[in-house]
């Protein structure tokens, strides 16, 4: 934490699956740097608990319960959103699903699953950010930040469709930031690493927690990525660890 002015005071933060992981640490983190917060995830007691612990920095909190694949949370979310702080400043679509565990090939892959996951961690985001990015380029100001993995360019055998939707989602980030040419509207897709949460226990439950990144030090980097006085170029893929913290 700063103890200097607060770096992102006065900007409106929304942050999706805020409710544990890196999505509670960088909730926590704008908090302490004076974001005001949308947050969502499903969870509700998890999300309540996260909105408290933001407010009691002073952080002014809406919390919606949502679920990312329903057109109709998203609208809520939306709404809401805007009804209470009129714009969003930073998107960061974090909320993501791992799909089945153990992680199964992509030969016996369900059907289902692999749909869901792909709702999830890139139809999701795409319809979110379509949303908020009319008003971002209206006051020609704004950040998204879609988290992506290192399975979007590595092909590790059983990430299946996890893998998938985060080489769409840097897809996603590439193609846009091409058509946000020319705009102080920058978008990013962020590599947070390998971090010490319940998706990375899902996925490799023998791995040794002091090995993994801490979400609240991944969440520095992203502050660092969000107030950084030379911006880094937008569109390209980024690791948490190399931005700095
Ligand atoms: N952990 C790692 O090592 C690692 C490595 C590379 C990239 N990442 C990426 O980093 C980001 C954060 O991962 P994490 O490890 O913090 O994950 P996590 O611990 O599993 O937390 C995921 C968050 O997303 C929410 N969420 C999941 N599905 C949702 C849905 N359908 N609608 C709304 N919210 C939903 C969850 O809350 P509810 O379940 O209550 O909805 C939770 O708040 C993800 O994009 C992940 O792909 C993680």
């Amino acid at each position: 934490m700063s103890d200097g002015p607060k770096r992102l005071a006065g900007t409106v933060a929304m942050v999706t699956g805020a409710s544990r992981g890196l999505g509670r640490a960088l909730a926590i983190a704008f908090a302490r740097e004076g974001a005001a917060l949308a947050l969502c995830a499903r969870g509700i007691p998890a999300l309540d608990e996260v909105a408290n612990a933001a407010a009691g920095l002073g952080a002014d909190v809406l919390a919606v319960p949502a679920d990312v694949r329903s057109t109709r949370d998203l609208e809520r979310l939306v709404a809401l959103t805007l009804d209470r702080f009129h714009r969003v400043d930073i998107l960061i679509n974090n909320a993501s699903e791992l799909g089945p565990t153990p992680l199964p090939y992509l030969s016996e892959y369900p059907q289902a699953a692999f749909d869901d996951v792909l709702q999830v961690n890139v139809t999701a985001p795409f319809r979110l950010t379509q949303a908020l990015i009319g008003g971002m380029l209206l006051r020609n100001h704004g950040v998204v930040i879609n988290v992506t993995s290192d399975a979007a360019v590595t092909g590790y055998a059983g990430w299946g469709a996890y893998a998938v939707s985060k080489a769409a989602l840097e897809g996603l980030t590439r193609t846009w930031t091409a058509e946000l040419a020319g705009t102080d509207v920058r978008m990013y897709a962020v590599d947070p690493g390998d971090m010490d949460t319940d998706m990375h226990r899902a996925a490799m439950p023998d791995a040794v927690p002091s090995e993994l990144a801490r979400p609240d030090d991944v969440a520095r980097a992203f502050i660092h990525l969000l107030t950084s006085a030379e911006p880094a170029v937008a569109g390209h893929r980024l690791e948490a660890a190399a931005l700095g913290q």
